[in-house]
């Protein structure tokens, strides 16, 4: 399973990539907005920035929401570097666009994915990725981690190409789970990714392994 991370922030990228572990990263507007990140020019320059800390796969998602548009943007984004995917929103443009984006060999990912029918629609016009939302469908009290289980469960019987990439995951058990259920790929924060290594047996037993050894030192 690919671990991504899901942020426009610099500092939290290198800290990601630093670790070794890191796939790729995936922006939405609302974490560039977070940023500050406003207006083409800066756009382009931040995720130019991005492409240069990672070599795997960065999402840049499109703003417009009709056909020309989301093809204009996208052919300029994936200009950036040959690491962008161009993040395209399930609507019924967005599947023309996929599918565009599919002929001329220019990877994508669908994004705003709630339903397995979406899943579907995706995989058919040639998504690289598919973005199922797993904490906002929890949020409405619904059951996200069986949204994954679902799709995986209907690309393996159709022989789907397109990898599943787990989005808005908010904690460790979501990443546990997702990987549990067939996720190719897992989108988080970079705490969430983090929160995997706590466990108190490892702090107490990493505790006691220094005071015996310290003890031990201490006599000699
Ligand atoms: O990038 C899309 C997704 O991961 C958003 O997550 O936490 O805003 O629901 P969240």
């Amino acid at each position: 399973m690919k671990f991504f991370v899901d942020t426009a922030n610099l500092e939290q990228i290198k800290e990601a990539h630093a670790l070794g572990i890191l796939d790729g990263v995936t922006t939405n507007p609302s974490l560039m907005a977070k940023e500050g990140i406003s207006g083409t020019e800066a756009v382009m320059k931040h995720y130019k920035a991005i492409c240069d800390l990672v070599p795997g796969d960065v999402s840049a998602e499109v703003i417009s929401t009709d056909f020309e548009g989301m093809v204009k943007e996208g052919e300029a984004l994936a200009k950036i570097a040959d690491n962008i995917v161009i993040k395209i929103p399930m609507i019924k443009d967005g599947i023309k666009a996929l599918s565009y984006f599919r002929d001329k060999g220019i990877p994508t990912n669908c994004t705003l994915v709630f339903s397995a029918g979406q899943a579907i629609l995706a995989a058919k016009a040639g998504a690289t990725y598919v973005s199922p939302f797993i904490g906002r469908i929890d949020d409405i009290s619904w059951d996200g981690m069986q949204l994954i289980h679902d799709i995986a469960e209907i690309y393996a019987v159709q022989g789907f190409d397109t990898e599943i990439l787990a989005a808005s995951i908010r904690n460790g058990k979501h990443i546990v789970e997702a990987a549990k259920h067939g996720a190719d790929v897992v989108t988080c924060p970079l705490s969430a990714m983090l929160s995997l290594l706590k466990h108190p047996l490892t702090d107490s037993g990493l505790a006691k392994f220094l005071a015996d050894h310290k003890a031990a030192a201490d006599k000699a």
